[in-house]
């Protein structure tokens, strides 16, 4: 019946109180750390707060597994840009999207622009609440790169690409 019905709901919401958003931390607290990693259900996201706003995206690069916390933020093209560290890929902080420059040919002379790779890293929804800030998952759609490196074997390799470039720098 309908009562019935709606004490399994509120036991559903019980155990999900926001909705599948997840607390990540406070605001004031994120917009000073300006960007950390944070654990969200199976995956470790990067909240990043720049130009007034956040964004959450998942932590580690989708070419290689470079960890995307220590890289740089750039405007590209009017869109904030997450530099990776490891190789230089740009990733747009909002949507994902991995942008490169190439030489158009048809322009005479010719000339640099930046293209795009499409969709390559999974990026999350933020919300914030009286102070508090929320993480919700996206699972949307289906396969992105970045997803490897939130799996199992891809947790393997990050660590490995960390004691590798660990070692690197330690040599020069
Ligand atoms: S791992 Fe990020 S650019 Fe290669």
């Amino acid at each position: 019946n309908l009562t019935e019905e709606k004490q399994l709901l509120a036991m559903d919401e019980e155990k999900q109180p926001t909705g599948g958003l997840h607390f990540v931390g406070k605001k004031d607290e994120l917009i000073k750390a300006k960007r950390c990693v944070r654990p969200v259900e199976d995956r470790d996201v990067l909240i990043i707060h720049a130009r007034g706003r956040f964004f959450a995206l998942d932590s580690h690069c989708y070419h290689a597994g470079g960890e995307l916390l220590n890289g740089d933020i750039e405007e590209i093209n009017g869109r904030l840009c997450m530099v990776c560290p490891r190789h230089k890929y740009k990733i747009c902080v909002a949507d994902g999207e991995g942008l490169y420059t190439a030489t158009d040919t048809n322009e005479n002379p010719p000339v640099k622009k930046w293209y795009s790779y499409g969709v390559k890293q999974r990026t999350h929804l933020v919300k914030e609440i009286n102070g508090d800030v929320f993480v919700k998952l996206s699972r949307y759609p289906g396969w992105l790169e970045s997803d490897f490196y939130q799996g199992e074997r891809g947790k393997v390799e990050r660590v490995k690409a960390a004691e590798a470039a660990k070692k690197k720098s330690s040599k020069s």
